[in-house]
């Protein structure tokens, strides 16, 4: 409980009418508050550009709470927590509103003992960030005298390097890097922190997780829905800036890291960045052979015709902006030496479902066949969303009287029991920026490095447009991608 008590804080969110308040911070912050681990001295000090009451605020929110919080509001408790919950309207660009948030914040700590401590949650487009930060410390609401003010800024983090350097100066002249949190909401879920236990806590897989044992690792992340109404974000970004660059590379660099010295922030984190860091460098050449991009066209799915990306709200009629990528890289270390990692990952595909696949090397196929062919090989999956949970893919003899093979798989479930109820992303990280954990955020030396890697693609793409391959609704995206494994004589396993 004490715990929690020290927990005192007030947390501002600046775009607090939008769709992440809605959709995930406020129905998170209720299922905290649930779960009692919200501090009773705690408040909720929202930011929009609208008129609007504290309570008619109120009122938007309880219905968000109803249609996505994994608890649903329970009379007493949404009494309580509607009581913590403040809207003000502030217009970014006008300096009047800042001063009078101030103000305001001032006696929300008289009200709720929440001590100055506080949060500056950024759900907002990005081209406020830096207007919002800076504004931040003009008005003297980050001074971290005797009280501490932490900031959670959401993806993306600039467009490329030079972009995301600016940002972060701009944020480093006001929050220390321990005060910033730089959200990557796949990094809250159960299964990636499940990642390094599966690794380091049991010997049968640490001890083969190298090159030696391994054919390849996948990791692959699909969506069935097309880009919706973020056509305009979309234009600018693509697959590669608005998935690769961050929740890709994240996975990767766990899949593919040393074991920490223990489990402290920095520690985790040290071991994180040398991956990224160990990547290949993609030269021009590498990533001709090595990319491939793709966009989805129109097609008819269940009946129901549905646009091409070119067809969708605020995209150009002949955009080469890719919904897909699937490429092959080489994490260039002792551990992994030339064995190939395939990260792949789209919109408009026939799942949503986002997936790790270690593929172990085969037997030779002297003893043993599965009905005519070879041996299917051992595969460990790692199912991070929707579905979590891990499977074994291994080989066992058909019941019977002759000795002929069949695969077998062994599923572990995480979420099967407990399907509706496992705590939700950003419960996690909330929780544990009230705490002061950063560790499931990036640090900054990962996004640069991230960066850096993924601007060579960009630059290389600059150079000489690769070609953009259209691919149909609710497939595994161009054949091309299919090619980019043939060639090695493999395949993607779309389990
Ligand atoms: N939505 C998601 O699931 C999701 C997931 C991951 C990351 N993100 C990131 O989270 C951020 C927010 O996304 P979102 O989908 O919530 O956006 P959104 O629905 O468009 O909300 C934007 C918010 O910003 C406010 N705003 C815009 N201009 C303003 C101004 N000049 N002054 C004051 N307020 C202003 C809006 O207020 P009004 O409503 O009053 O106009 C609204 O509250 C983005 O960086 C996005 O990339 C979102």
């Amino acid at each position: 409980m004490d715990e929690i008590k020290d927990l005192a804080c007030a947390m501002v969110i600046f775009g607090g009418t939008g769709d992440l308040t809605h959709r995930k911070l406020i129905p998170a912050l209720y299922n905290l508050n649930h779960d009692n681990k919200l501090s009773d001295d705690f408040a909720i000090v929202s930011v929009g550009r609208r008129d609007k009451t504290d309570e008619e605020y109120r009122n938007e929110l309880l219905e968000s709470v109803r249609k996505y919080s994994r608890f649903k509001p329970d009379n007493e408790k949404w009494k309580e927590f509607r009581q913590k919950i403040y809207y003000r309207k502030l217009d970014f660009s006008q300096d009047s509103g800042y001063t009078a948030l101030k103000a305001f914040l001032s006696s929300i700590d008289e009200k709720h003992m929440t001590k100055g401590n506080r949060i500056f949650y950024m759900a907002v487009a990005p081209e406020y960030f830096e207007g919002i930060v800076t504004s931040i410390k003009k008005y003297g609401m980050a001074t971290n005298i005797g009280s501490w003010q932490r900031l959670v800024i959401e993806k993306p983090f600039g467009r490329d390097l030079d972009t995301a350097r600016y940002l972060n100066k701009t944020i480093t002249d006001v929050f220390d890097e321990k005060d910033t949190y730089r959200i990557d909401h796949y990094l809250g879920k159960e299964m990636i922190q499940n990642i390094m236990v599966i690794r380091f806590a049991n010997s049968m897989f640490e001890n083969i997780w190298n090159s030696k044992y391994i054919d390849n690792i996948q990791i692959s992340s699909s969506e069935t829905v097309g880009v919706e109404n973020r056509g305009g974000y979309y234009e600018k970004s693509g697959a590669l800036r608005d998935m690769m660059q961050n929740h890709m590379l994240q996975l990767l660099s766990l899949i593919a890291m040393e074991p920490p010295v223990n489990l402290d922030t920095e520690a985790i984190r040290d071991e994180k960045v040398k991956v990224l860091r160990t990547l290949e460098i993609m030269s021009p050449e590498i990533v001709e052979q090595n990319i491939v991009r793709g966009q989805y066209g129109p097609g008819t799915v269940n009946g129901k015709a549905l646009p091409g990306y070119r067809q969708e709200e605020k995209v150009a009629g002949n955009s080469v902006t890719e919904t897909f990528i699937a490429l092959k890289l080489h994490v260039k270390n002792f551990r992994w030496g030339n064995m190939p990692f395939y990260l792949r990952t789209g919109k408009r595909m026939p799942e949503k479902t986002t997936e790790i696949v270690i593929q172990f090397n085969s037997l030779p196929d002297i003893l043993y066949f599965k009905n005519n062919g070879g041996l299917e090989p051992n595969l460990l999956v790692i199912r991070i969303q929707p579905k979590e949970g891990v499977y074994f893919q291994f080989n066992g003899k058909k019941p019977g009287t002759g000795t002929e093979v069949e695969s077998v798989k062994m599923d572990f479930c995480q979420n099967c029991e407990t399907i509706s109820n496992s705590p939700e992303a950003y419960e996690r990280l909330l929780y544990d920026v009230l705490r002061g954990d950063s560790t499931l955020f990036t640090r900054w030396d990962e996004i640069e490095t991230s960066w850096r890697f993924i601007d060579n693609i960009a630059k290389a793409w600059e150079s000489k447009v690769l070609d953009l391959h259209e691919y149909g609704p609710a497939t595994w995206g161009p054949e091309e991608a299919d090619m980019l494994l043939k060639r090695d004589n493999r395949k993607w396993w779309n389990l």
